[in-house]
């Protein structure tokens, strides 16, 4: 299959409004359109063909145990792929839609079982990004969209990314340029009795509880034996090629361990992730500095890219610190946790 890959810039909006036809079309017809949100990039295909769906899983190599969260442009659309919306809904969706917020509620028949990985649930979230919700409103409505990465790689920001990994495998890739936020949404079940959150992201517990009373962690994130909710956070995801070690303590012992750790490997085989607060420590291996401590939104745009990077650079072995910024934190170390196959080191 050849694959079309178009740039998209916003302000230029009669040729967007052709590629944009065309686009919507082939979600119409059961084809795959990547396209970015705000969070990262997005594989799409129209959410209620269940062969649509099921190009998705062998385009990406994913299982299919895994669903897929449903896209949608309107908050009227909800009612018709939901069996009721429950409170909470309203009220989340009026504080953080469009935005980095899935909400995972019982599904109506129309949503086949090939898109929720035969649950009886289904994630749905409104992006905020403007060629996401066109791409939504031409398809039809109803996309279905996970990171438009290979399964295992990290999810795509950019939309070169998406290039690399599915080039020939889907039909179109549309370019808007590097996402903004760079992890992917927050994820809250309002399934059950106490809204859950199954995958951590920018908006945080905290941010959550100012409209609703209380919300719980899943245990499987907290506790690695423990089986997550979300099928998807079972897998080791974001998963470069090269080992990676999270090296967690003060900084100072952080930075002598890296650097203690790093003289057993030759210099182009080595890689560490460090912070503009530390970048001037090291001075041997492949250095990557992912941002300032005090900008974490820098950090959790820069680390999936960074992951990329080392993939294409061969290293052996990657030593990072360990990123637990006060806010997007629990995101950012969710992501590298997993990178690292939980591999810490305490200092
Ligand atoms: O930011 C995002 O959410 C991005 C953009 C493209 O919107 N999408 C994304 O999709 O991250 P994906 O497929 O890579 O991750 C979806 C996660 C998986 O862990 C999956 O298991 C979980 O959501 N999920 C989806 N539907 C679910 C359901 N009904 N019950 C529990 N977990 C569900
Ligand atoms: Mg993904």
């Amino acid at each position: 299959m050849k694959t079309s890959m178009h740039t998209i810039k916003i302000e230029n909006t009669v040729l967007n409004g052709k590629i944009l036809d065309e686009a919507g079309a082939t979600l119409r017809q059961g084809g795959l359109v990547a396209f970015p949100t705000e969070t990262v990039y997005g594989l799409g295909a129209d959410a209620l063909q269940p062969l649509a769906a099921e190009k998705i899983y062998l385009a990406k190599g994913r299982p299919s145990d895994n669903p897929l969260i449903v896209h949608i442009a309107d908050f009227d659309a909800l009612q018709d792929i939901v069996e009721e919306i429950p409170k909470e809904a309203y009220q989340l969706a009026e504080k953080f839609w469009p935005g980095p917020l899935t909400m995972i509620m019982r599904k109506s028949d129309r949503v086949p079982l090939a898109t929720t990985g035969g649950l009886a649930t289904v994630a749905v979230r409104m992006p905020k990004h403007p060629i996401a919700l066109a791409l939504i409103r031409a398809g039809g409505g109803y996309v279905a969209a996970p990171s438009a990465n290979t399964s295992g790689r990290p999810s795509p920001t950019k939309a070169e990314h998406v290039w690399e990994d599915l080039n020939g495998k889907i039909d179109m890739i549309l370019d808007g340029g590097a996402v903004g936020i760079g992890l992917e949404s927050t994820i809250v079940d309002l399934s059950e009795e106490i809204p859950t959150i199954l995958r951590p992201g920018s908006i945080t517990k905290t941010m959550l509880e100012t409209v609703i009373p209380h919300v719980d962690i899943d245990k499987g994130l907290q506790n690695v034996s423990a089986r997550p909710k979300a099928p998807g956070m079972k897998y080791r995801h974001y998963a470069p090629k090269a080992k990676l070690v999270i090296v967690d303590g003060t900084s100072q012992a952080v930075i002598k361990k890296i650097q203690e750790l790093s003289a057993g490997y030759e210099a182009e085989q080595v890689g560490i992730i460090c912070t503009d607060e530390t970048r001037a420590h090291y001075t041997y291996g492949i250095i990557k500095d992912i941002g300032s401590r005090k900008q974490e939104e820098s950090i959790a745009r820069n680390l999936y890219a960074i992951l990329r990077e080392f993939d294409a650079s061969g290293v052996e072995v990657i030593f990072s610190e360990a990123l637990d910024t006060p806010d997007m934190g629990q995101a950012i170390m969710n992501r590298l946790l997993k990178a690292a196959g939980y591999q810490v080191i305490q200092v």
